[in-house]
């Protein structure tokens, strides 16, 4: 069954736009170019690239960039907006990649999208290098498990509070957004951590950022509501 991505590409593209949607400008940006920094990776993978914004943004820092992606509308695109950039039609779950090929791998807001995502999660510790790192942007299970009902609100559409439910249960929904509608995957966050563990990373850096800019409502909103874990996990070194 169709994951939503092929038919929402579109409205994907518009709606991110250049500067990325709000969280992405004003909460998760700031983050992974931090983590990203100048000179510390050479070679990076970026696993459901999208339209390849971040590929993009890779390259700008330096960093030589390979997007991979399954949905080919946002491939097309990605090639549109940087002609010499490398995009390849791809899944997470089967990377074509050989072994220890990559010193960083990239996954932004894209686990929640992968259906086997501990066969992906493989995958990506696979292609690191020793001492590799694995940088993750994921939602964070508090609010996939609340995204499908989402806020509740008052009778003047003030946001009363943000209900959860289901959550020790992995189970898909359907989210919808400015004519967007994809389906993603909740999961608790004990799911993701022991599929880490599980492939031999080690954890180095945790954050659950929140807005650093941007209009006060959307702040505020931010600040309620967990959305957001930034993770780095390490491949260890040989020796
Ligand atoms: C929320 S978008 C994020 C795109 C991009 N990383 C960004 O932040 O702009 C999720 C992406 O995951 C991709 N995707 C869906 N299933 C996937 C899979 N099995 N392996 C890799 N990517 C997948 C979708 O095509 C979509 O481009």
């Amino acid at each position: 069954m169709s994951n939503g991505w092929e038919i929402s590409a579109q409205a994907w593209i518009d709606s991110i736009g250049e500067h990325g949607d709000w969280a992405r400008e004003h909460v998760l940006d700031p983050v992974m170019l931090g983590r990203v920094g100048k000179g510390r990776f050479e070679r990076a993978l970026d696993v459901g690239c999208g339209e390849g914004r971040f590929c993009r943004m890779l390259s700008a820092a330096g960093v030589a960039a390979t997007g991979i992606d399954p949905t080919g509308p946002l491939l097309e695109r990605a090639r549109q907006h940087d002609p010499s950039g490398d995009y390849r039609p791809g899944v997470a779950e089967q990377l074509e990649f050989e072994a220890a090929s990559f010193d960083l791998v990239v996954s932004y807001l894209t686990l929640i999208d992968i259906v086997d995502f501990r066969t992906a999660i493989g995958e990506m510790a696979r292609v690191l290098k020793p001492g590799g790192t694995l940088l993750i942007a994921n939602l964070t299970g508090f609010t996939s498990a609340g995204a499908e009902r989402g806020w509740v609100r008052d009778e003047e559409g003030g946001y009363l509070h943000f209900p959860v439910d289901r959550y020790l249960d992995e189970h898909p929904f359907w989210f919808e957004w400015e004519g967007i509608r994809i389906q993603n995957w909740h999961r608790p966050l004990a799911a993701y951590m022991t599929a880490f563990l599980e492939a031999g990373l080690q954890l180095t850096f945790f954050a659950e950022p929140g807005p650093l800019s941007g209009d006060a409502a959307h702040q505020e909103r931010f600040r309620r509501v967990p959305w957001f874990v930034v993770m780095e996990w390490q491949r260890a070194s040989v020796g």
